[in-house]
């Protein structure tokens, strides 16, 4: 059995003061839960007050994007390194609003995961169909693909560090949740690709998440299935007795 990875990702929300007011909620609401490892991806400001509020608890901080180059002359990006070097252990890949809002490639996220393997930051690479994907039953090519190119040339030992988050594009932020046996569906085949890419004794240690409108209520039947081994929450993760809730998840 995998160590359950459950992740909030805040996207470009809350405050300074918000962020701050919430890691101090949250690490005195969840600091008896054992066995599952918990993670909060703020804005990239709030990386570092993150970190220092997390300290010596069970709760760790990422970011929610990577650029490939480690310094350099690029304006506005940010580095693994220097995510690193903020307190981050974790980052989120390749996200389906930063494919389509800012036209981030396969080839890209590759950059990106392996820039981060380099500097010890554990990537999180989402994958997912559109709308239009699914009704044309492209849904397990389409991840197939974002799988091979995203992680191409990846090693085996590394692969081992990474985890995979299966987002169907139309469930994200819809409230329209994939069911546990679609979502398990993929996440089988993604085990397939990753068994193909890796071999089967690596794939079977990487986790795979589940991720769009994942709430509450639909938590428990998620982290039921076999091959969900966590779950990537992005509005339900805002408020903090939510996220407990969902960090609690009945298993
Ligand atoms: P959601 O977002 O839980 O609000 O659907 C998930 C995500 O985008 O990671």
């Amino acid at each position: 059995m995998k160590r359950p990875l459950i992740a909030g990702n805040w996207k470009m929300y809350k405050t300074f003061d918000e962020a701050r007011a919430f890691a101090h909620d949250l690490v005195r609401r969840v600091f008896d839960v054992d066995g599952r490892d918990i993670l909060v991806c703020p804005s990239f400001p709030y990386i570092a007050e993150l970190a220092q509020a997390f300290r010596g608890t069970n709760v760790m901080v990422g970011a929610q994007n990577v650029f490939y180059e480690e310094q350099g002359a690029y304006t506005g990006e940010v580095s693994a390194p220097m995510i690193v070097s903020a307190g981050a252990t974790h980052v989120i890949i390749g996200h389906s609003e930063r494919r389509q809002y800012f036209h981030e490639t396969d080839e890209g996220v590759n950059r990106r995961v392996r820039a981060s393997l380099r500097a010890s930051l554990l990537p999180i690479v989402c994958v997912g169909e559109t709308l239009e994907e699914r009704e044309a039953s492209q849904t397990l090519d389409v991840v197939a693909r974002q799988v091979e190119h995203g992680l191409a040339g990846i090693e085996p030992a590394d692969a081992a560090r990474l985890s995979v988050a299966y987002e169907p594009v139309w469930a994200i932020g819809t409230g329209r949740t994939a069911t546990p046996a679609m979502a398990q569906e993929v996440h089988a085949h993604i085990r397939r690709v990753l068994s193909g890419l890796f071999g089967e004794q690596t794939a079977s240690t990487i986790r795979i998440l589940y991720g769009g409108s994942v709430k509450p209520d639909n938590v428990d039947e998620l982290m039921a299935e076999r091959d969900i081994d966590g779950v990537l929450v992005g509005g339900a993760s805002l408020d903090a007795g939510s996220f407990e809730r969902i960090i609690r998840y009945r298993g």
